[in-house]
């Protein structure tokens, strides 16, 4: 089995290839055929993602991308078996260049169309390379989200937990911004961080000890725009520790969350031994925070299992490889997931998609 998957939600514009066999045991991972990647840098000058720059870069750049993937693997669209695309959530615009464009390719081909779940294509991510099997607890950790959620199967979550407010990589990019550090804002934020004293400045956590699984990181972030704004750091060492104290800060916030969903779930499947813990999305390619969660799993008796940096951050791998686990858990490969050439979600883009 071979699908095109198509990212196009935020800003970057991807395509991968990506091959599997069709008996899927255990979760056998997949191939990676052809891989390509284009990070948008037209935001850059603007300090965050513009939706309609980003719109129209996908419409510029999509075409060529997914030729050079069939031009990599050296196949064509009459070797795949499927498109598999990101129908939500994102920006809307992004989402209906990449949505159009699977649907025509779809058409012109033959080939099924699946609208994949973006955080599902997160989630699932893991098993690419790992046959990790389900349920597993998954702290997903982006941009636009974060939550603690437990997978069930390729088509099965539950919620644990989610922000109040905003999505920790946005905090990320928000502090990364009063520092005046470069993009990309989040991998820059960690970089500055390893230089910086992580005790330098007391910040407040949110909810912890609490019953709940949820998260909120707007206190931090304006804890610290407080403090910058009080203070303007002036050196490179005074902006290391600004970064160091809140990275600690949100790290020890996604730890003591984590550890709280971890006993809720230990209590709803107590027989699944070993438990498993999963991290995914852009901030999991954090060092810090992988070092960190290694620490949490031991002390609490999960195996942790996180991605590849390269998979963590938005991509087109894990789009294709959410369309082959979904192509599996249906067990119809000829006709993708709804019986129909066209997934039910996929006659158009949802920008604010469930995955729950
Ligand atoms: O999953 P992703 O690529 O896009 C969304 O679905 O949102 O996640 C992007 C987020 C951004 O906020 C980015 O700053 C953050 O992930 N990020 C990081 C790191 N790499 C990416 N945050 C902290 N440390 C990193 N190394
Ligand atoms: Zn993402």
């Amino acid at each position: 089995m071979i699908v095109l998957g198509i990212e196009t939600s935020c800003d970057e514009t991807s395509a991968a290839l990506v091959a599997c066999d069709d008996s899927g045991e255990s979760g056998a991972g997949g191939e990676v055929l052809a891989d390509a990647l284009w990070s948008q840098r037209e935001h850059q000058r603007w300090g965050g993602v513009v939706p309609e720059v980003a719109a129209r870069a996908h419409a510029h750049y999509l075409a060529p991308t997914v030729q050079r993937v069939f031009q990599q693997a050296n196949l064509s669209w009459r070797d795949i078996d499927c498109i598999a695309v990101t129908a939500g959530p994102g920006l809307i615009g992004g989402l209906v260049v990449g949505v159009c464009y699977g649907q025509a390719l779809s058409i012109a081909s033959g080939k099924p169309f699946m609208a994949v779940n973006h955080l599902a294509a997160h989630a699932l991510s893991v098993r690419l390379n790992v046959p990790c099997r389900f349920p597993y607890l998954l702290l997903l950790v982006s941009g636009g989200h974060c939550q603690l959620l437990c997978v069930e199967s390729a088509g099965s979550f539950r919620l644990y937990g989610t922000t109040r407010d905003d999505a920790v990589g946005e905090a990320f990019d928000k502090v990364a911004r009063m520092l005046d550090l470069d993009w990309p804002l989040g991998p820059h934020l960690e970089m500055c961080a390893r230089e910086g004293n992580p005790e330098a400045y007391p910040l407040p956590q949110a909810f912890v000890g609490a019953q709940h699984c949820d998260f909120s990181f707007a206190g931090l972030k304006s804890a610290v725009r407080r403090k910058v704004e009080a203070q303007p750091p002036q050196t490179d060492k005074e902006k290391a520790d600004m970064a160091a104290s809140f990275q600690r800060t949100a790290i020890a916030m996604l730890c003591d969350r984590s550890a709280r969903a971890m006993e809720r779930f230990q209590r709803d499947y107590p027989s699944k031994q070993p438990y498993r813990f999963v991290a995914a999305g852009g901030v999991a390619a954090n060092g810090a925070l992988r070092q960190a969660l290694g620490g949490l799993c031991a002390e609490h008796g999960f195996q942790l299992h996180v991605p590849p940096m390269e998979l963590c951050t938005d991509n087109a791998v894990m789009v294709a490889w959410a369309g082959i686990e979904r192509m599996r858990e249906s067990g119809d490969n000829s006709r993708g997931v709804g019986g129909s050439p066209f997934d039910a979600i996929g006659l158009s883009a949802h920008p604010r998609l469930p995955l729950v």
